[in-house]
């Protein structure tokens, strides 16, 4: 009887460890938000990194903090989006950035990380070897529950895909001012990417994009 209980505590002890491991959330840093090169210079420069030689410099937390302030980041000191979303409904897009050390969740709200795993899956959401090799993969998913009555319009994805297309230029311009190369990709195994991500039904990964530093 006494040892059944031990094992009991020692597999709550266990659970708890996991679960508030699962919560672990990383408060980011402030993002950039003045300097840099003029948007005009951007807009010249911009490109995709190339799949052949893809940038594989690591990115710090500032760097990452900055670029994803840029792809849904709160402004207008928090009365708005850093992209424009449709009905200005708080973004229906969720960003993950998946990195080597774990998969983690981004929170405009608190411009946070949560962790979602502590595994590498970089091997498992790609078949590309340049990206399996990135030192952080950021995963666009929209929930088009976050979209309420709209998304019966059947224009749920649309609206998705076109917030994405905001984000992720967004964070090619932000990304490159910041020396770190990016790609956009539709290629990825979606079903491992649900399954890395542990994403809901009404979940739906769109895009994805690696981001290494030259
Ligand atoms: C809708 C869309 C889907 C894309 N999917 C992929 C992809 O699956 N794999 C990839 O390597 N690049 C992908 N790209 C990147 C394009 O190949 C790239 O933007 C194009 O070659 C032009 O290069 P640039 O971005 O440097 O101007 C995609 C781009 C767009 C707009």
């Amino acid at each position: 009887m006494a040892r059944k209980t031990v094992l009991f505590m020692v597999l709550l002890i266990c659970c708890i460890i996991t679960a508030s491991e699962a919560l672990a959330a990383l408060k980011l840093p402030d993002p950039k938000k003045e300097g840099g090169d003029g948007i005009f210079s951007l807009l010249e420069r911009r490109a995709s990194g190339s799949r052949e030689n893809f940038p594989k410099g690591k990115i710090s937390q500032d760097e990452l903090s900055s670029v994803l302030w840029a792809a849904s980041g709160l402004n207008r000191g928090g009365k708005g989006w850093t992209v424009p979303m449709a009905g200005g409904k708080p973004p229906y897009v969720r960003i993950y950035a998946v990195t080597p050390d774990g998969a983690f969740i981004y929170d405009w709200k608190a411009h946070s990380l949560s962790e979602v795993t502590n595994k590498n899956v970089l091997g498992e959401i790609t078949e590309d070897d340049f990206v399996k090799e990135a030192p952080c993969v950021l995963v666009f998913v929209s929930d088009t529950g976050d979209l309420g009555n709209m998304s019966s319009l059947n224009a749920g994805n649309a609206l998705a895909y076109v917030a994405s297309g905001a984000m992720t230029q967004n964070a090619y311009l932000a990304a490159d001012a910041l020396g770190i190369g990016g790609r956009y990709m539709l290629t990825m195994n979606t079903d491992a990417v649900k399954r890395a991500l542990k994403l809901s039904n009404t979940d739906s990964p769109l895009c994805i994009m690696p981001l290494g530093k030259y």
